[in-house]
């Protein structure tokens, strides 16, 4: 994978010259195929093994019972998760720009999430504050959904057992404001960069891949996406979006 630093010097390699510019235009592309490729070649293999295994589940009930079955299934699963949030940071880069309205969305967003933080858990408080000036925004709608949902989505990890998750947003001059705070674990001071780069994860069933992922989506919407977090006291994500 390309660190920060790299995709940098590349850049302006591709500045400079237009002959560069082609060929890494070409390898990246070349990548980008390969990686899809083999993600499809995988998970349809996998999605095979999977239903035959519910099958043998359903004929056979006992098999549950049976070490290691939960955790070949669990197993499985993961393998699937990773594969789909694989091609989602694969294909992160490409914008289907649209018009719509912000507020829609995160209002959409904010009443799913806060129905699956009630199902599961009464002691996380959501709260969202959505003004209506927000305006319409052009950019991708699916992708800057599924940024937000991943913010959501590690803030309640972060939390654990109870604490509160705040979704806010603001329009200024010439960017909107996307703000997710939790009070959750908090981050330790030297992550802080490195829990943007892919793969890397400190949960023991994570990918590694949400806020790379954000990030990559974010870039490519020409916004920014940043963090600040006191180890034990809680997180702020911000995203700033140019309009
Ligand atoms: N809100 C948060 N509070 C505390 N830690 C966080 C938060 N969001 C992200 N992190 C840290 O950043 C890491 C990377 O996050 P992410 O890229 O979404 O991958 P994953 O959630 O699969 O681990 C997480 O493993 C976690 O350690
Ligand atoms: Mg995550």
């Amino acid at each position: 994978m390309l660190r920060n630093i790299d995709t940098h010097k590349m850049n302006i390699l591709m500045e400079q010259n237009e002959e560069a510019r082609q060929i890494i235009n070409q390898l990246l592309e070349n990548h980008q195929t390969i990686v899809s490729s083999i993600s499809h070649e995988i998970r349809n293999p996998l999605a095979l093994i999977s239903s035959s295994l519910q099958l043998v589940e359903t004929r056979h009930p006992n098999v549950k019972n049976f070490y290691g079955w939960k955790q070949a299934m669990e197993d499985i699963d993961f393998m699937r998760q990773l594969l789909d949030e694989l091609s989602l940071f694969n294909n992160g880069s490409t914008v289907r720009p649209g018009v719509f309205s912000i507020e829609q969305l995160l209002k959409n967003i904010a009443i799913s999430f806060a129905i699956s933080v009630n199902e599961q858990d009464a002691s996380i408080e959501f709260s969202s504050k959505i003004p209506t000036d927000l305006g319409d925004f052009t950019g991708d709608r699916l992708k800057l959904e599924q940024v937000v949902l991943n913010l959501l989505r590690n803030a309640k990890d972060a939390i654990g057992e109870s604490g509160s998750i705040s979704l806010s947003a603001a329009r200024h001059a010439d960017a909107l404001h996307i703000t997710v705070k939790d009070t959750g674990c908090g981050i330790p001071e030297d992550r802080l960069e490195s829990i943007f780069e892919p793969f890397r994860t400190y949960k023991p069933e994570g990918t590694g891949l949400g806020l790379a992922l954000s990030r990559q989506i974010i870039t490519a919407h020409n916004g920014t996406i940043s963090v600040e977090s006191k180890e034990g006291e809680g997180s702020t994500f911000s995203i700033v979006l140019p309009i």
